[in-house]
C-alpha cells in the first residue's frame, strides 16, 4: 500500500512511518520543510514536502497516487494563531487535497476530547476547537475516515498495550503505542468511518481495535 504521512518528522509521524515502512508499505514521509529530511535518514521512506500552510495544489501533488493519507501534523506554537493556521485551517486544506488526489483512506490523530471541546485553559480550548473542525470536515468528506484521539502524549518506551473506546476517561498514552494504534487502523476494518479515544490501557493494539465492533 502507497501511505502518506503527514508530519512524518514529528515526535508521533516519525514513529507511524517507521512502523508502516516497516510493514513493507510504500510510504512517503511528507515534511513542512525539505530542511527536516535528515531526521528520516534511518527510514526506508520517501521524503516528500507536504506543507499544509502552502499552496494546497503543492499538497494534491504530494498526495497522487497514494491509497491512505494519515495526519499527524500539530502547530509548532500552542497559540490560537498558529494552531488554527495548521491544526484547524491546514488540517482542512489536507483533507480536501486528498479528495481531489483520489486518495481513498484518510486517518487523523486528533486528541482526546476534540468532539467536547468546551473545555479547559485558552490554549487547550482553541487546540481543542481547531480539532474538533478539521475531524468534522473529515467526517464530512468524500474519504474513508478513521480519527485516532489520543489522551496527553508522552515519550515513554512502547508499552503495546492500550484502551480504546468510542469515549474515555482522562488518560495518558506513549506517541509510540498512538503510532501502534494509527497502523493498526489499517488493518481492522471496524476502524473505517469511526472516531474513538485511545489511552494507555491492558489490550494489545490488534485485540483493542477489533473489540470496538
Ligand atoms: N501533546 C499532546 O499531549 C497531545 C495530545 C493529544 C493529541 N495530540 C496530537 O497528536 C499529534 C502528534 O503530536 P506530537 O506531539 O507527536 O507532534 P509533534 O512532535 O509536535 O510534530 C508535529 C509535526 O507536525 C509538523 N508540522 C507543523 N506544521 C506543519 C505544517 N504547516 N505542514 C505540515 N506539517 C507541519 C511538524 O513539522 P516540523 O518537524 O517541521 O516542525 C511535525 O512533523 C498532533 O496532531 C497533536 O496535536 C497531542
Amino acid at each position: 500500500m502507497q501511505v502518506t504521512v503527514l508530519g512524518a518528522s514529528g515526535r508521533t509521524g516519525f514513529h507511524i512511518a517507521r512502523l508502516l515502512a516497516a510493514k513493507g508499505h510504500a510510504v512517503r514521509a511528507g515534511l513542512r520543510s525539505r530542511q527536516r529530511a535528515e531526521v528520516l535518514r534511518d527510514l526506508d521512506v520517501e521524503p516528500v514536502v507536504a506543507d499544509v500552510t502552502a499552496d494546497p495544489e503543492d499538497l494534491v501533488e504530494a498526495f497522487l497516487g497514494s491509497d491512505v493519507v494519515i495526519a499527524a501534523i500539530g502547530a509548532p506554537d500552542p497559540e490560537p494563531a498558529s494552531v488554527n493556521l495548521v491544526d484547524r485551517d491546514g488540517s482542512v486544506t489536507a483533507i480536501h487535497a486528498a479528495e481531489k488526489a483520489g486518495v481513498a483512506r484518510y486517518i487523523q490523530v486528533s486528541a482526546q476530547f476534540a468532539d467536547s471541546p468546551d473545555q479547559g485553559d485558552r490554549l487547550v480550548r482553541s487546540i481543542l476547537l481547531a480539532k474538533q473542525l478539521s475531524d468534522l470536515a473529515l467526517q464530512k468528506s468524500a474519504l474513508t475516515w478513521t480519527i485516532v484521539r489520543p489522551g496527553t502524549l508522552t515519550d515513554g518506551p512502547a508499552t503495546g498495550r492500550v484502551k480504546v473506546a468510542g469515549h474515555l476517561e482522562p488518560g495518558r498514552v506513549t506517541r509510540l503505542d498512538v503510532a501502534a494504534v494509527v497502523v493498526g487502523v489499517l488493518g481492522e476494518p471496524l476502524t473505517e468511518n469511526r472516531g474513538f479515544d485511545v489511552v494507555s490501557g491492558d489490550f494489545p493494539v490488534g485485540p483493542a481495535l477489533a473489540a470496538l465492533g
